[in-house]
């Protein structure tokens, strides 16, 4: 495998373990992070040696989100042409399963990224949400419209429109994730269930993930696309200039509505 500066690859009998290192800033997620996430997951996958792979972060952050610096002054047209929203379209593109392993802050773009994975086994400590709003933005990555499919719309609804986090208990309970285990365990457990399912039938689990995929699908693509051009267009906003400089100042924003 090659060197990354922003994870970590390694090998753990017939998984692909990618594992975030930017622990300073809660693993957020920039366009070189995708990049080399991507890249390593395509890598994994044209091995045949490999028949799953976990993705994962630290104890304290799967990721908490975006990175907020390299948006913060974006207009409409530079969001756009960005290649960062569309890298997250690429997981959709690996033909083998890819499990999110959670613990910690799973916000945002995290939380997005992990809901483009096929399985989550999150530790106790994991909290999921949507804080877009907080910086006078949507989800752009595909929350509005995975998030709603998966746990209903009245809970998706208080997720993106106030901020609200879930535990992993809830999350549980609302069937967005698969298990949760202690802390000490879950990144163990995720990594046996992606060795078990590594040992199946490998054309077949190919098979089987594509066609599940393929069900959401139908409904999901023309929602992705007019969420993420809503998305962009609120970079024309002053209230998200105003939202993300006011985080990245640690102060509270003052919204303008416009
Ligand atoms: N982008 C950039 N930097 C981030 C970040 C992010 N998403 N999240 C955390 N950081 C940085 C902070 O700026 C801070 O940097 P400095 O040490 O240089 O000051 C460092 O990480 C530690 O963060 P805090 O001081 O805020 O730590 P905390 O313990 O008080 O709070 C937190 C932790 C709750 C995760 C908080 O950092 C937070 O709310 N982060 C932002 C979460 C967020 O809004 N995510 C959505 C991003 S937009 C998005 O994802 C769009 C999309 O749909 C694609």
């Amino acid at each position: 495998m090659k060197e990354y500066q922003t994870i970590l690859t390694e090998r753990k009998g017939k998984v692909g373990l990618v594992t975030f290192n930017r622990p300073k800033s809660f693993n957020a997620l920039n366009p070189v992070l995708l990049t080399e996430l991507m890249d390593a997951l395509a890598e994994f996958d044209s091995q045949v040696e490999i028949g799953a792979m976990v993705i994962t972060g630290n104890e304290k952050a799967f990721a908490a989100g975006a990175d907020i610096t390299n948006m913060v002054d974006a207009s409409p047209e530079e969001m756009r042409q960005s290649p960062f929203i569309p890298a997250f379209d690429l997981i959709r593109n690996i033909k083998k399963p890819v499990i999110a392993a959670v613990s910690g802050y799973c916000l945002g773009g995290g939380h997005e990224l992990a809901m483009s994975c096929d399985l989550i086994i999150a530790s106790e400590s994991a909290v999921f949400g949507q804080p877009e709003i907080t910086l006078g933005v949507i989800p752009g990555a595909g929350a509005t419209q995975r998030l709603t499919h998966t746990v209903g719309k009245i809970i998706a609804m208080e997720m993106i429109l106030n901020n609200r986090t879930i535990s992993a208990m809830e999350a549980l309970s609302f069937n967005l994730i698969n298990h949760v285990y202690p802390i000490e365990d879950y990144l163990t457990k995720a990594l046996t269930l992606a060795q078990e399912i590594a040992d199946r039938a490998p054309l077949a689990v190919k098979a089987a993930k594509e066609m599940v995929n393929q069900s959401h699908e139908v409904h999901l693509t023309a929602g992705l696309k007019e969420e993420r051009n809503t998305f962009y267009n609120l970079f024309s906003t002053q209230d998200q200039k105003e939202g993300m400089k006011a985080f990245l100042e640690k102060r509270t924003p003052t919204w303008k509505g416009s």
